[in-house]
């Protein structure tokens, strides 16, 4: 079965070239892009849709959500726009709520929270545990994880539960609870912050999880400079998150992480490093500085940006709220903001590049051979995410090569 999507105003590819395309057309076949190019050219398909001169653009790329949760922090957030500060003790009143909820309830929650996130063209998305913080409630969270998500974090290393000593839950995070889990992740993470996991016990939980075969990220500096950033560029982490607080010396890390990476613009080439992901939503939920996104691309590091939902400090899916915000106050273009969401994305996953032979499809940027995960705006052009801020621009959405959206243009032949 192809697809033949025309008449498309502006195609915003974030290809290795950082193609955009006029007066375009692209043909899905399966789940894959069989073809880009003018539409003049376009090959005949087994159905059209005319996309009415509007913007397609790559499926956005969530690459930080915890989705797998119950309950409601309302009071909490009341509480911070009256004046208080952000801290991490919120996630207790999460994990107790998750902890009493039954696994039907909890997947048919993170079910519906993906399917939020999917309308609003999220094509591609991470989640993590973090909420169950004991073995047991951690290794459901990373089975139900493993239903709903395309990647699996696993994040024992949250916080350490009240009345539990640091020393006894690091251990268990990086033994046991780290067995139990990793039938079902694909990544580790630890949330190393002053109140959290210190640089120690942090570097354990690291060296735990990468040498049970994990790949690794890092929620780090999100609350005051430390140790964060520099760790996860130590230890090769594909990502380090929030970002809020750098020194120079973190910017340079990160910037020299990607220095054996090609610079001239090919994907996928060379000694990866370490991907800086923004969260706007978080940073304005919780008043935190912006991250600098405009300095770290001034220095030459790979950016994502991530919607970071979860209930404590950023309770939203949506990915294009993080590009407006991106491109208002952080100052980054519109295709800037619109690559770190999708490509940059990827390349946080590890997703950016694939080939068509053993299925495992790149995701991000819209290419031959990648997996057809599209957004069409209802809007002629990109430019109009952070000109009409807040207008729900979402036209339709094929995810893997699957209609996904309602109200997705109708076939016309
Ligand atoms: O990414 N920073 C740590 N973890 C989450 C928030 C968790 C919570 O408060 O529930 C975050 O912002």
């Amino acid at each position: 079965m192809s697809t033949l999507i025309t008449n498309i105003a502006e195609l915003m590819t974030q290809d290795a070239d950082h193609r955009v395309l006029r007066d375009a057309a692209v043909v899905i076949e399966g789940e894959r892009i069989s073809w880009l190019g003018p539409a003049s050219d376009a090959p005949a398909a087994d159905e059209a849709v005319d996309a009415g001169g509007r913007a397609l653009l790559p499926g956005w790329v969530d690459s930080h959500t915890h989705l797998i949760f119950a309950g409601d922090r309302t009071a909490e957030f009341e509480a911070r726009m009256a004046g208080e500060s952000y801290s991490a003790g919120g996630i207790a009143v999460t994990t107790g709520a998750t902890r009493s909820t039954s696994d039907f309830d909890l997947t048919r929650l993170a079910m519906g929270r993906v399917a939020e996130a999917v309308s609003q063209g999220t094509t591609y998305l991470e989640t993590k545990t973090g909420y169950g913080l004991d073995l047991e409630n951690e290794a459901r969270s990373a089975r139900i994880a493993s239903t709903v998500a395309d990647e699996v974090t696993y994040l024992g290393a949250h916080l350490v539960p009240a009345g539990v000593d640091a020393e006894e839950y690091t251990q268990l995070v990086c033994g046991p609870m780290l067995a139990a889990v990793l039938p079902y992740v694909r990544w580790a993470d630890v949330f190393c912050e002053q109140g959290a996991f210190n640089e120690d016990q942090s570097r354990r939980v690291l060296q735990a999880c990468k040498d049970a075969g994990l790949g690794l990220r890092v929620h780090g500096n999100q609350l005051g400079e430390g140790p964060g950033v520099r760790l996860a560029v130590e230890f090769g982490a594909a990502s380090v998150d929030h970002v809020n607080y750098l020194s120079a010396a973190d910017i340079d890390a990160l910037a020299a992480s990607w220095s054996g990476w090609d610079a001239a613009g090919s994907q996928g080439a060379g000694q990866r490093g370490t991907v800086a992901t923004c969260l706007p939503a978080c940073d304005l939920s919780t008043r935190q500085p912006l991250a600098p996104g405009r300095e770290l691309l001034d220095a030459g590091v790979q950016i994502a940006l991530a919607s970071n939902c979860n209930p404590g400090t950023s309770y939203t899916s949506s990915m294009a709220f993080c590009v407006t915000t991106a491109v208002l106050q952080m100052r980054l273009s519109v295709h800037e903001a619109v690559r770190a969401a999708t490509y940059g994305g990827a390349l946080a996953l590890g997703r950016e590049s694939g080939n068509d032979v053993d299925g495992e499809r790149a995701v991000g940027s819209i290419a031959v051979g990648h997996r057809a995960d599209l957004h069409l705006l209802n809007a002629p052009s990109a430019t109009h995410l952070a000109y009409r801020p807040g207008i729900p621009l979402t036209r339709a959405v094929w995810r893997a090569g699957v209609a996904q959206a309602a109200g997705a243009p109708q076939a016309v032949r």
